[in-house]
C-alpha cells in the first residue's frame, strides 16, 4: 500500500534511490519515447541496515495468508514444524517490470502464479525472484499466488536473537522485527511498503492461532481448526502474527470501545492476566497524551516459551512468559508510536523506543511510581566515562536497533524536548505527529522539523547533542 510517509520521509529519497539504480541498471533509454523501458526490480528497497530487506518496483496492497501448519511431535522429537502455505498477495508495479522480487528464507515456493498464469521463478538465499509475462508495465495492479511450504525451525536475527516464524512444542511464536517476515511468507519486508492483511491459519484441534486484527472465524474439519483473522489497518510486516499454542481467548470491550482479544497459555502466572487487566486504563490514559487508538482492536499474546523479548505485533503484542506492568505500556504505546507512525529507516529506531520508553515513564509516574523527571535523571547519572554514551542514537547501526541508549537516551531525549518547548507544545507536537504520518512512515528528520514547527524553536543544538552526538550530553 502506498502511505502518505513514504513520500514525504528520508526512506522515500532511499526507496526512489533504488527506483533509479533499477532503471539504470538496465542502461540505455526507451528505445522510442514513451514506450516502457523493462527492468529488474531491486532486490533491497534501499534501506542501507538491511540491504536485501524489501524489494523495488512492487507496492503491495494486501497479503492474504493461508497456512496449514503441524507443530512439533512431543518431546524428544525435534523442534521442527511443517509449513503448508498459500500467500495470495495483491500488489501494484511501480517501475516497468520484467522481474521482480519478494523477499523469503527457509522455505521453499512450489509455485507462483501471477493473474491466473504460472511463472518461472528461482530462490536465492532471501530472494524469490519473479519472471513475469507478459512483463508488466508501471501502475498495473496484479494477484500473486505463491504456494511454499517447508520445515520450521527457530530463525535468528543478525544479533543472534529469535525471530520469525520460531517453532515451539505446541506452535510457534511469530515476533518478526526486523526483517522476519520473511521466514514465514512470501513479503515485501520493510516497513516502507505497509500493507492490510487477511489470515487463515488451519492447525490441530485444540490449539489456537492468534494472528492480528480482529477474530472473524473458527471453523473445524476432520481435527484441523481454521482460525480466520481480518487485519484491516495498513500495517509494516513485522509487526503480523500469526502465533500458534495452547492458549485461552480472553475478549472484552475496553473503557474506550476498543475490542480486546487477550491469548494467555494457561501456564502462565495469574500476574500476568493481572496487568494486562491495566490495559484498559492504559488505553485511556495513552489516548489523551497521542490522540484516538488507531486500530480495530488490542489484545496481548503470552506465551509460555520465550524469544527473550516483547514484540509490538500491531494490535496484539506479545510477551515471553511474562508481561510486567511497564512492558504492557510499553508496547501498547507503540502502537501508537512505531506501529502507526513507522520509521522510515531502520535508523529511525530511536523513534519507536524511545518513544515507547518515555510512554512507560509517563504511565509510571502517573501511577504514583518514578517521575520522567527521575528517570531523566537516571540517565543522565550514567557515567561519562560508560560505553553507554559511545551510541549514536539518530544511527546504531543494524547490531545497535535494540541497544539500550536507544531506548533510554531516546526516552531522555524526548524528556529534554519537553522541558526546552514546554508541556503544551511537547504533547500538541505527539499529537500532530500521529495524525500527520499516521498509517505511514516517518525519519528523525521529520520528527526534528515537526518540533521546530510545532514550537517555533530552532531545536538544532538539542537534537545534534542527544541524538548525534556519542558523548554525555551536558549542556543542550
Ligand atoms: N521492539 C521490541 C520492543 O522493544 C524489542 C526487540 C525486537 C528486541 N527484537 C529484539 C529486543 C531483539 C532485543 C533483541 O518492544
Ligand atoms: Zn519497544
Amino acid at each position: 500500500m502506498t502511505t502518505r510517509g513514504v513520500f514525504r520521509s528520508i526512506g522515500a529519497g532511499v526507496a526512489a534511490a533504488a527506483l533509479v539504480a533499477t532503471a539504470t541498471a538496465a542502461g540505455a533509454a526507451p528505445d522510442r519515447p514513451g514506450e516502457p523501458n523493462f527492468s529488474a526490480g531491486a532486490d533491497g528497497i534501499g534501506d542501507p541496515y538491511f540491504p536485501l530487506a524489501g524489494n523495488g518496483g512492487i507496492d503491495v496492497v494486501h497479503y492474504d495468508l493461508d497456512i496449514h501448519y503441524t507443530p512439533p511431535e512431543p518431546d524428544p522429537a525435534p523442534l521442527e514444524g511443517t509449513m503448508d502455505a498459500t500467500a495470495t498477495i495483491e500488489l501494484a508495479s511501480t517501475a516497468d517490470l520484467d522481474q521482480f522480487n519478494l523477499d523469503l528464507r527457509g522455505l521453499v515456493a512450489e509455485s507462483v502464479v501471477v493473474d491466473g498464469k504460472p511463472m518461472a521463478f528461482t530462490q536465492t538465499d532471501n530472494e524469490l525472484v519473479v519472471t513475469p509475462r507478459p512483463k508488466l508495465q508501471a501502475g498495473r495492479n496484479v494477484t500473486v499466488v505463491v504456494e511454499y511450504g517447508g520445515t520450521t525451525i527457530r530463525p535468528r536475527d543478525i544479533e543472534n536473537a529469535l525471530y520469525g516464524w520460531v517453532t515451539t512444542r505446541d506452535g510457534a511464536m511469530v515476533v518478526s522485527e526486523p526483517d522476519g517476515s520473511a521466514t514465514w511468507f512470501p513479503v515485501n519486508d520493510h516497513p516502507l511498503d505497509k500493507a492490510t492483511y487477511e489470515f487463515e491459519i488451519t492447525v490441530p484441534e485444540g490449539l489456537v492461532a492468534v494472528a492480528n486484527g480482529l477474530l472473524v472465524g473458527e471453523s473445524t474439519v476432520d481435527g484441523w481448526t481454521t482460525w480466520t483473522w481480518d487485519a484491516p489497518d495498513p500495517m509494516a510486516a513485522y509487526l503480523a502474527t500469526a502465533t500458534v499454542g495452547d492458549f485461552v481467548l480472553d475478549s472484552y470491550t475496553a473503557e474506550n470501545g476498543t475490542p480486546i482479544i487477550d491469548a494467555v497459555d494457561p501456564s502462565r502466572p495469574a500476574s500476568s492476566s493481572a496487568n494486562l487487566a491495566k490495559t484498559g486504563a492504559m488505553l485511556t490514559f495513552f489516548e489523551g497524551l497521542y490522540g484516538d487508538y488507531p486500530f480495530v482492536s488490542y489484545g496481548a499474546i503470552v506465551d509460555d516459551d520465550s524469544v527473550g523479548y516483547a514484540l509490538e505485533t500491531q494490535t496484539r503484542s506479545f510477551f515471553s512468559r511474562n508481561a510486567n506492568e511497564s512492558t504492557v505500556a510499553h508496547e501498547l504505546a507503540h502502537q501508537w508510536m512505531g506501529n502507526h507512525v513507522s520509521p522510515a529507516q531502520w535508523s529511525d529506531i530511536w523513534l519507536n523506543e524511545g518513544w515507547a520508553t518515555y510512554s512507560s515513564w509517563m504511565w509510571a509516574e502517573a501511577n504514583g511510581g518514578t517521575t520522567a523527571q527521575q528517570s531523566f535523571d537516571n540517565v543522565l547519572n550514567i557515567s561519562e566515562a560508560s560505553s553507554y554514551w559511545t551510541i549514536v542514537v539518530s544511527d546504531p547501526g543494524p547490531f545497535g536497533l535494540f541497544s539500550s541508549p536507544v531506548y533510554t537516551r531516546g526516552a531522555a531525549t524526548l524528556h529534554a524536548l519537553r522541558t526546552e518547548i514546554g508541556d503544551e507544545d511537547f504533547f500538541a507536537l505527539a499529537k500532530e505527529w500521529v495524525v500527520r504520518y499516521g498509517g505511514g512512515t516517518a525519519s528523525t528528520n521529520d520528527f526534528r522539523a515537526l518540533a521546530e514547527e510545532v514550537s517555533g524553536q530552532d531545536l538544532d543544538q538539542l537534537f545534534d547533542v542527544w541524538l548525534d552526538t556519542p558523548s554525555r550530553p551536558t549542556t543542550w
